[in-house]
Formats: structure tokens, C-alpha cells, sequence
């Protein structure tokens, strides 16, 4: 029976799907680490949680400063030693003004979106490893989109439906779709299971107020795989549909 307080670290949980996401985590009695790279935001964050009876705290986490990161696992280590559910959350998001199709992107919007959405993802759960490998159930959640899947663009490409267009950060959360496979495939054998969430448009500060879904509903795919059992899938790809968590298409 496990007796130890579970952990989680939320990426960008100062705001949007990752403060809801620590919140929906908070609720079920886990620790939340508030990653945040603005401390007053991510204080702020902590502090309306755990207003409202949740155990949270905030950690210092800019996901594209390597001395940033290295600070924050050595506060996890020496606070806790252990890390149960990493949700690589923070990201940059399109704007709705980018002119950032296939024919016309610039190197430099590609590299923004490649470094925020793709290495420094994998830079965070390399730099967490050791201390999830000392979870008795290690959960790594990639925040990615079905703008990610290739299968989902494609469709739209045949069936003349939304254009593709947006290929930073359609290639970026599609990298990290397949960081998710193939980091599964290396850490199945130690028990430690890798999964991509697809939160749909969601009611954010980057979905906007007319997204289809509430960030209470975009939160729950993540939430679901941090908190598998120990027979769950790994390396795979969810959403939500009516209610349910579903497989989404890579
Ligand atoms: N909303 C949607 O419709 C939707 C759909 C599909 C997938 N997603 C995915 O869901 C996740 C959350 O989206 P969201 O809508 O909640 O986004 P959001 O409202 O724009 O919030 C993004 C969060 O990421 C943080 N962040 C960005 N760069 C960071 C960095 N270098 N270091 C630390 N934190 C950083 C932001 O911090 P600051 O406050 O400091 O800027 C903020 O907390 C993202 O991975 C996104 O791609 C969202």
C-alpha cells in the first residue's frame, strides 16, 4: 500500500490548463509543485489554491533556462528526494496574427516554437528523471494538441477542412508526440509510464473565451494519465469526447 504523499509538477501551472490541472491533481490529495517562471504569478497561483484546502507550493521553473531547471530539481531533491507525475504543461502558443504556413515560415519562428515545445521538454524530463525513477509509479504527461497529429492534418488536407497551417507549433507538439513514444519504449521496463493529452480547444488566455471546451473539461486527459494504475497504457495519445477519455489518432 502506498503510504508516501504523492508529488506532482505542473509546468506553467501560474495560469490557464496548468493551474487547472494542479488544481483537479490537488483535489485527489497529491502535492502540487506550482511551476511557474514568474515567481509572483506562481506564488499567486499557489496561494488561491491552497486557499482552497489544496497542499501546493510554488517552484521557480523558467523550462527554457537550463540553470533554472537545474535549481529547481535540487530544491525537489533536497525538499522531497522523490517525483511522482512530471505535466510537461508550459508552452508558447500561436497568435492569431502569425503568418507561419509551411510556404512562408521563418527560421526563427520555427526555432522559437521548436526550442519552447520540443527541447526544452525534453530538457525538463531528462533533468526530473532521476528523481521520478525514485517514484514507486512514475507518470510523465506531455501536454501536446491534435494539431500535433499527423493524421488529424492530413484528414483536413483530403477533406478540404481547417488548413494546416500553423507548422511551428503543429511540428513542435508533433516532436513531442514522438518524444512521448519512444521515452515510453525506453522506460517501460522500469515501470514509469510516458503519455501524450490532448486537451482540445480550451477556454484559455491562448484558446480564447469561445473555445468549445471549459479548462475544467481540456484539464481532464491530463489529469487521468498522471493518476494511472500500474496496468495503464503508455506511449499513447488521449483526448476527451462527451465526457469520456478517448485514443486520439497520432
Ligand atoms: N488552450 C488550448 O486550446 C490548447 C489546445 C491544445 C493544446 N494546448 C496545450 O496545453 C498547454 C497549456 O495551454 P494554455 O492554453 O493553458 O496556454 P497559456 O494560457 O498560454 O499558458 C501557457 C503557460 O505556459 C507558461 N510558459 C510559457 N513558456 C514558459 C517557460 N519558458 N517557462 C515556464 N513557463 C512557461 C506560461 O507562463 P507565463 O504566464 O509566465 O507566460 C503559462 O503559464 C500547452 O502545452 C498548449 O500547447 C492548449
Amino acid at each position: 500500500m502506498e503510504l508516501r504523499q504523492k508529488i506532482a509538477l505542473i509546468t506553467g501551472a501560474n495560469r490557464g490548463l496548468g493551474f487547472e490541472i494542479a488544481r483537479q491533481l490537488g483535489r485527489k490529495q497529491i502535492k502540487v509543485l506550482i511551476g511557474a517562471r514568474n515567481a509572483a504569478a506562481g506564488q499567486a497561483a499557489a496561494e488561491r489554491l491552497i486557499a482552497e484546502g489544496i497542499d501546493a507550493i510554488f517552484l521557480l521553473l523558467n523550462i527554457s533556462d537550463p540553470n533554472s531547471i537545474e535549481n529547481a530539481v535540487q530544491v525537489v531533491k533536497r525538499e522531497f528526494g522523490y517525483l511522482d507525475i512530471l505535466v510537461n504543461n508550459a508552452a508558447i502558443l500561436p497568435k492569431a496574427t502569425d503568418e507561419d504556413s509551411p510556404g512562408i515560415v521563418t527560421q526563427q519562428q520555427l526555432q522559437a516554437f521548436l526550442e519552447t515545445n520540443f527541447l526544452a521538454q525534453v530538457s525538463v524530463t531528462q533533468s526530473f528523471l532521476l528523481l521520478i525513477r525514485q517514484s514507486k509509479a512514475g507518470r510523465i504527461v506531455n501536454m501536446s494538441s491534435s494539431i500535433g497529429s499527423v493524421t488529424i492534418s492530413s484528414e483536413h488536407l483530403h477533406q478540404n477542412g481547417p488548413k494546416p497551417a500553423r507548422i511551428p507549433y503543429a511540428a513542435s507538439k508533433a516532436a513531442l508526440n514522438m518524444f512521448t513514444v519512444l521515452l515510453a519504449r525506453e522506460l517501460r521496463p522500469e515501470g514509469i509510464k510516458v503519455n501524450s493529452a490532448d486537451p482540445g480547444l480550451t477556454q484559455t488566455d491562448a484558446g480564447g473565451p469561445n473555445a468549445p471546451y471549459t479548462v475544467e473539461q481540456g484539464a481532464r486527459p491530463a489529469v487521468w494519465l498522471a493518476c494511472l494504475e500500474d496496468d495503464g497504457p503508455t506511449g499513447c495519445f488521449f483526448t476527451h469526447v462527451d465526457e469520456h477519455i478517448v485514443n486520439n489518432p497520432w
